[in-house]
């Protein structure tokens, strides 16, 4: 599947613009992720990140389809096996283990991507060039700080992929920095 062919499937399902930003940021990081650990599979670790939440809208109405929805659909379409098991192990509750780097940066990433994003709005200018590693780690240890950012979700970021979580923020911060003007941030 093409990045534009998954743009496609993503306007199909009447993703709200705050959920395509999201994509768009987990996109940006699982891509930086994977040139440090799987440079060959760029393109789908990027599609891992840009399809994880896809049919999030889509399922509101009945939660529990979420992400298996947007996974279907993805196996109708021949997507890999690894990419759809990365989709379905970035929600706990699917009990698909997470057992490739390209699912363990997804899991990470998400949450990051979501603090991140709260660090930026709490900007005066809501700007992510605003924000800093060390806003982001304080942040990070702030209780009741965009509580749905799951802490103990970041910090598997040491346990699984054995970066420090001030490099993991970094990193982050970055691939989102990159493309600020399609997150609006
Ligand atoms: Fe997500």
């Amino acid at each position: 599947m093409t990045r534009d062919e998954a743009l496609q499937l993503i306007e199909g399902l009447n993703v709200s613009p705050n959920i395509l930003k999201h994509l768009l940021a987990n996109e940006a990081i699982m891509r930086t992720l994977a040139k440090k650990f799987e440079p060959e599979k760029v393109d789908d670790w990027g599609l891992a990140g840009l399809m994880h939440d896809a049919d999030y809208e889509f399922t509101a109405k009945d939660p529990d389809k979420h992400p298996y929805m947007v996974a279907e659909k993805l196996k109708s379409l021949g997507v890999s096996t690894e990419i759809i098991n990365a989709i379905l192990g970035h929600a706990n509750y699917t009990g698909v283990v997470r057992d490739t780097q390209m699912a363990k940066a997804l899991f990470a990433g998400d949450n990051m991507a979501g603090l991140i994003t709260a660090c930026a709005l709490v900007q005066p200018n809501k700007k992510l060039s605003s924000v800093s590693v060390e806003s982001v780690l304080k942040k990070f240890k702030t209780k009741g700080f965009a509580s749905g950012a799951n802490r103990d979700e970041i910090i598997t970021c040491v346990s699984e992929l054995n970066i420090p979580l001030d490099e993991f923020a970094k990193i982050c911060l970055e691939s989102m920095q990159g493309i600020s003007p399609e997150l609006e941030l």
